[in-house]
């Protein structure tokens, strides 16, 4: 593990109390563990802003497969130059409704432009993106 270090935080009453509500609500056991995760969440967020940060991306979707056009067009998006699909997973939900979730590699500026005419493509009733940063080496220590 890192080096730790202690660091004390000065907050009004008020507002002490509406975090410690709030992650008690989220279940967690102590107020650092919650003051980590906002950290990394907004560190994260910032890493996510630059359209050329390195990032690992899950959309989620859920499709009527009667739209024949679609599949195709889903497969060509993801042999698109600039990103690398990972994986795809594939889930047929009922009659109608196919759940697909594709991992795609990529940079977030082309990641978000293929998430985006994948989800408005017609037949799509349901899209989201998940995004991570990442270290361009691909490598990294546990
Ligand atoms: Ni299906």
């Amino acid at each position: 593990m890192a080096q730790v270090e202690r660091i004390g935080i000065s907050l009004d009453k008020k507002l002490l109390g509406q975090f410690d509500k709030m992650i008690e609500q989220l279940g967690y056991q102590n107020r650092s563990e919650a003051v980590r995760d906002m950290i990394r969440d907004k560190l994260e967020a910032k890493k996510l802003e630059n359209p050329e940060t390195t990032a690992v991306a899950a959309v989620c979707l859920v499709y009527d497969h009667h739209e024949t056009a679609l599949s195709k067009r889903l497969l060509e998006l993801q042999h698109s130059k600039h990103l690398q699909t990972i994986s795809t997973m594939h889930i047929h939900v009922d009659h109608h409704n196919c759940l697909e979730i594709i991992a795609l590699r990529g940079k977030v500026r082309d990641i978000t432009q293929t998430a985006d005419k994948i989800i408005s493509l017609r037949g799509v009733k349901l899209g989201k993106v998940n995004m991570i940063a990442t270290e361009d080496s691909h490598t990294h220590s546990h």
